[in-house]
């Protein structure tokens, strides 16, 4: 019998990490290397495992499983199909983003929507595009009530740099509660996601804070505190970015991310815990600009190096105040 396999990366907000919560904002946001992988094969009945959990499901209702089993629930519907009119499968889900049973942060609770739709278009040929993926992961999210902004979903169906710029999520809750999924998924939910391509060579570093920080909860505490004139300010630092990204202005790339760091830094003292201002000002002195990455309070943070003497200091820099590096890449 046969068993597919695919595989989902991780994503690092680079910036517009908070104003992205609100609609026609735009983030920049970085694909990891570091994978989830689901295999997939016919069953006589539909079995789910992650190694998340203790103990594998079926579809009765189970707290664990019941994000994998509302994405499965939208597919079927999206396909027209009763769950009992699908050809039933073994899915299982590895690969934990974590160390000593402490995630990195670089995936998200909802990029296992991504996978289960990715191993299910594959099983049953379906051929879905990025796009359609996108929609029916962020149907499902928004569905279970996530309060995310999806950047991390569009990050992840593309599996690359990308700029995001964010939907009304209200508008289209509002439709995924009267409308049919066919109809919701026809419509223009008004996002954007453009790919990037970097037009000089840096290397592109991943720190991590080995301090778990819950997005969920940091949206929470961080949301009231966004005033337009954060988004204003972060909207044009974040567009003067991708513009610099673009046409490889070092100088500019530099500049604009430090004034998106000290945005989150005004925005609320819960972002730059003491590990993530240790962690950009090891920057100092070198040709780098480091920053928090994402909701903040832990996790990882992200830098560009344009040096490569530099980049080893930063690493060394990093390991001696024990954060740890996950990632190194070269942009370009
Ligand atoms: O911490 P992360 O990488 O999950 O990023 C959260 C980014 C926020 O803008 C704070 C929330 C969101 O869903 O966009
Ligand atoms: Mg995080």
């Amino acid at each position: 019998m046969k068993t597919i396999s695919v595989q989902t990366g991780g994503k690092l907000y680079i910036a517009g990490e908070y104003a992205i919560l609100t609609p026609g904002q735009t983030a920049i946001i970085k694909n990891i290397p570091i994978y989830m992988t689901a295999q997939v094969r016919e069953a006589r009945t539909i079995h789910l495992f992650s190694d998340m959990f203790d103990a594998g499901a079926d579809m009765t209702p189970n707290s664990d499983y019941s994000l994998i089993q509302q994405t499965i629930k939208t597919l079927a519907a999206c396909l027209g199909k009763s769950l009992e009119a699908l050809p039933a499968f073994d899915l299982r889900i590895t690969g934990k983003m974590e160390r000593d049973g402490k995630k990195f942060g670089i995936g998200s609770s909802g990029s296992v929507t991504v996978l289960t739709l990715k191993a299910l278009s594959a099983f049953y040929d379906l051929n879905l595009s990025a796009n359609t993926i996108f929609k029916l992961a962020s149907y499902t999210l928004l569905k279970m009530g996530d309060n995310g902004s999806m950047g991390d979903i569009a990050c992840i169906t593309y599996e690359d740099l990308v700029a995001f710029t964010s939907f009304d999520r209200q508008k289209v809750a509002s439709w995924i509660a009267t409308e049919s999924i066919q109809e919701v998924l026809a419509k223009d939910w008004g996002y954007r996601i453009d790919i990037l391509k970097p037009a000089l060579a840096c290397d592109f570093l991943v720190g991590w804070t080995r301090q778990p920080s819950i997005s969920k909860d940091m949206i929470c505490l961080v949301k009231s505190a966004i005033t337009p004139d954060f988004l204003k300010d972060t909207q044009n630092q974040v567009l003067i970015c991708q513009e610099a990204l673009q046409t490889g202005d070092k100088d500019v790339i530099k500049t604009s991310l430090q004034k998106v760091s000290d945005l989150l830094l005004g925005l609320s003292p819960a972002i730059y815990n003491d590990t993530l201002k240790t962690l950009k000002a090891a920057e100092e002195g070198l040709d780098v600009i480091a920053k928090s990455s994402g909701s903040g309070g832990g996790d990882c943070g992200i830098a560009l190096s344009f040096n490569q003497t530099d980049t080893k200091t930063l690493i060394k820099r990093w390991e001696d105040a024990g954060i740890v590096l996950l990632d190194l890449e070269e942009l370009a």
